[in-house]
């Protein structure tokens, strides 16, 4: 049984592919923090289900499914310190979603942006499965009770529904599911290097993968939309700042209390400020306001600041990829250790549902 005292964290990344620095920056730097913190117990799974609701290989899917247990532990994340584990190695996961999938409409989900922008993405692969997706995402973080969950903007909406299952559970059965909240960290929105939206896996061109060298780095940031280098940076009202989740393709981004015409340049300055801290995004601004950016200058430094943070990781991968007995057992023991938590929520939910 859960201690009242501890509190839980639940994360996942899909096996959908490499990971980028969106998913470090907006998920795993809070994975670490929350590892690092004795006041909670942390659970951090690879959802390898979740990857099976758009078109996938089976063989790839295989893969990475791995793959990211291998980087979770590049980045520093501890088996000793964190339960690590693959989604579809504890059964329970389904029978939940199952289970909650009673409490929660059809209409609602088809009204998530979520699942209308997924829709729009893949028109022909519609399914059921696709649906339930923050159904599953609700069961994975139910069923062990977590309080904080480590992700980016983009999943608010799920953690919404998350929240709303754990009311009416708790409501209906009589359970104590804690109402879970997003753990957010500075990187919880990384801008696309296309000029517009998230960096993400699906968008070709819009993100820097976690093993890339510097070379390729460079290659990436030489692609990004830039402008003239001149021009006027309006200061903006922190009343009137827009939540980054609001943004969609062509709108302004509005960050901090500065506003850039081109939405390349404001998205270069944000990498700038995450890789090489605020003082050098300022200075960028006033050269912007002065005489000029030099943007080959400017992604040069930013390549070197992103690698510098990266390499590290990169040689820690390496080590692992050397040792395929030990992430073995890191998987096994993980799925062992979880589905202890996971079964006692089932049983207890079980009774309470009539079921046993
Ligand atoms: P992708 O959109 O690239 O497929 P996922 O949906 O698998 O990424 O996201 C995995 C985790 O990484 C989630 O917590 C998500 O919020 C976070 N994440 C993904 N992209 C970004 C981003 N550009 N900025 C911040 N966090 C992100
Ligand atoms: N939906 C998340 C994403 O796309 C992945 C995910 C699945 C997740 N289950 C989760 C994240 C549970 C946090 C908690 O990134």
């Amino acid at each position: 049984m859960k201690d009242l005292a501890t509190k839980r964290v639940l994360s996942g990344i899909r096996a959908s592919g490499r990971l980028h620095l969106g998913n470090y920056l907006g998920a795993v730097k809070g994975m670490l923090a929350l590892q690092a913190d004795p006041d909670y117990e942390a659970l951090y799974m690879v959802a390898d289900a979740h990857t099976i609701t758009t078109p996938y290989n089976p063989e790839e899917l295989k893969q990475n499914r791995r793959a990211v247990i291998i980087d979770y532990l590049a980045a520093g994340l501890d088996p000793e310190k964190s339960i690590l584990f693959l989604q579809a190695d504890v059964n329970e996961h389904f029978e939940l979603a199952f289970y909650l999938s009673s409490l929660v409409s059809v209409a609602r989900m088809q009204h998530l942006p979520t699942f209308k922008e997924k829709v729009k993405q893949h028109p022909k692969n519609v399914t059921m499965a696709l649906l339930n997706y923050p159904v599953l995402m609700a069961a994975d973080i139910l069923l062990y009770k977590a309080d904080a969950v480590p992700v980016g903007m983009d999943q608010i909406s799920h953690l919404e529904v998350a929240r709303k299952l754990a009311r009416k559970v708790n409501a209906q059965f009589g359970l104590d599911f804690p109402e879970p909240t997003r753990f957010a960290t500075t990187g919880e929105y990384v801008p696309s290097l296309k000029g517009e939206g998230k960096m993400s896996k699906s968008v070709e061109g819009s993100y820097i993968n976690l093993d890339d060298n510097l070379d390729t780095i460079k290659q990436r940031l030489a692609g990004a939309p830039t402008d003239s280098g001149q021009g006027e940076i309006k200061l903006v009202k922190a009343a009137t700042k827009q939540p980054a989740t609001s943004l969609k393709a062509g709108k302004k981004y509005i960050d901090a209390q500065t506003e850039i015409e081109s939405l390349g340049v404001c998205n270069l300055l944000i990498l700038v400020e995450l890789f090489e801290g605020a003082e050098k995004r300022k200075e960028y601004e006033a050269l912007y306001q002065g005489q000029g950016i030099r943007y080959n200058q400017l992604k040069t430094g930013l390549a070197e600041a992103i690698y510098t943070e990266l390499q590290p990781l990169q040689e820690k991968r390496a080590e692992l990829l050397t040792d395929s007995a030990y992430i073995d057992e890191v998987i096994k023991q993980g799925a062992l250790k979880a589905s202890k938590i996971a079964q006692q929520t089932i049983q207890e939910l079980r009774t309470k549902m009539g079921l046993v």
